[in-house]
């Protein structure tokens, strides 16, 4: 299959909206990470979604919309709960997924035979422009290969997924660089399922307590069953073995300069480049949570195009606010791999 590289003028959109309305795969920029998109209410659609990335079936979808409305219009749920309409006169548009019963539309694809259905409302204006233009809500998990960091340009989703699907558009670099955040409204309590841009702090600002689930900063044992499929696999990972080294700046700097310069790199921050012997791959500075998060998937990416690199030992924030969405992203990297020097 020839992959069509589209722009973000009105034409590309339009041709966009015409693949996916006759059944066909787009990958479209959202301000979280570039999704690989297919119409959700049409069941054959979505199913090749799976086949393109080698997602495993049993991992749902999230649903984009372009319109609060779109939910009634399309009989995405079968109930909008309370919590839906605070969340969304206060996070929506934006990088915020709510989970809810699902409706009578949703084919079994997209909810993996759950119960319930993901909805999203992008704020990014490209993506809302090609759901309207498709006329149908949008099925669309990260646009990569199963397993492998989520693409934040248009460049890295066609390394992933050239001559797989029909099209990709390119809108530019995605502004936040992590997927949304995911909380279900399903359960009695709200509970967190994956860290974003919009912090747990925000959320309870608005709804008062939520939980976040064990998974979201700890390894399911294999017994566990997760409430969010997606957890419970292998994640986010370059080429290269990735260990966190939790640390104090003077710890790490003489830890990692006692490594093989060659084939060893460093994911590190700006203050400790300068001191590391190694080649460093800046996520931005210690506390600037939001820069780590838009840089993280790039760096991991551009650590994969250097093939002689076989480790990587990186730095990682506290789970506080948006270093929660970091912190999450990065240990599944590693697998879980861990040196503790100094607690965090
Ligand atoms: O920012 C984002 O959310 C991006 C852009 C493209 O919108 N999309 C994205 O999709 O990250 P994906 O498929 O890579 O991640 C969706 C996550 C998975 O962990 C999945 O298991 C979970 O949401 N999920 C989807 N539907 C669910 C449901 N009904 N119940 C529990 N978890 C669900
Ligand atoms: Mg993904």
């Amino acid at each position: 299959m020839n992959t069509l590289l589209l722009s973000d003028n009105e034409k590309d959109i339009k041709t966009a909206g015409e693949i996916l309305s006759r059944g066909g795969l787009v990958a479209i920029p959202t301000e979280t990470v570039y999704g690989l998109a297919a119409n959700a209410l049409d069941g054959n659609a979505v199913k090749n979604i799976f086949k393109a990335k080698g997602r495993p079936m049993d991992n749902p979808l999230i649903v984009h919309i372009a319109d609060f409305d779109d939910i009634k219009r399309f009989s995405l749920v079968s109930e909008i709960p309370e919590k839906a309409y605070k969340l969304s006169e206060r996070f929506w548009s934006g990088p915020l997924t709510m989970i809810m019963p699902k409706g009578s539309a949703i084919p079994d694809e997209v909810s993996a035979g759950l119960d319930t259905v993901a909805i999203r409302f992008p704020s990014h204006k490209t993506a809302q422009a090609v759901i309207k233009a498709a006329g149908c809500p949008l099925a669309a998990p990260s646009a990569n290969l199963s397993g492998s960091p989520s693409p934040t340009t248009a460049a890295h989703v066609m390394s992933d997924l050239n001559g797989r699907i029909d099209a990709v558009l390119d809108g530019g670099e995605c502004s936040v660089g992590l997927e949304s955040t995911v909380i279900t409204l399903a359960a009695e309590k709200p509970r967190l399922l994956r860290p974003g841009g919009i912090t747990v702090e925000q959320l309870e600002s608005v709804i008062g307590e939520i939980e976040v689930d064990d998974a979201v900063l700890n390894r399911l044992r294999d017994d566990e069953k997760a409430a969010s499929p997606g957890m419970k696999y292998k994640h986010y990972a370059p080429k290269a073995k990735v260990t966190l080294v939790f640390s104090s700046d003077k710890a790490y700097i003489d830890f990692v300069n006692e490594k093989n310069e060659k084939d060893t790199a460093a994911l590190c921050y700006n203050g400790d480049a300068e001191f590391i012997k190694l080649r460093t791959y800046t996520l931005g500075d210690k506390d600037d949570y939001k820069s780590q998060a838009h840089r993280l998937f790039k760096m991991l990416r551009k650590i994969d195009g250097n093939p002689e690199i076989k480790k990587v030992y990186a730095r990682c924030p506290k789970p506080d606010g948006v270093g929660m969405a970091v912190y999450n992203r990065l240990i599944r990297a590693a697998g879980f791999e861990v040196i503790t020097l100094e607690e965090l």
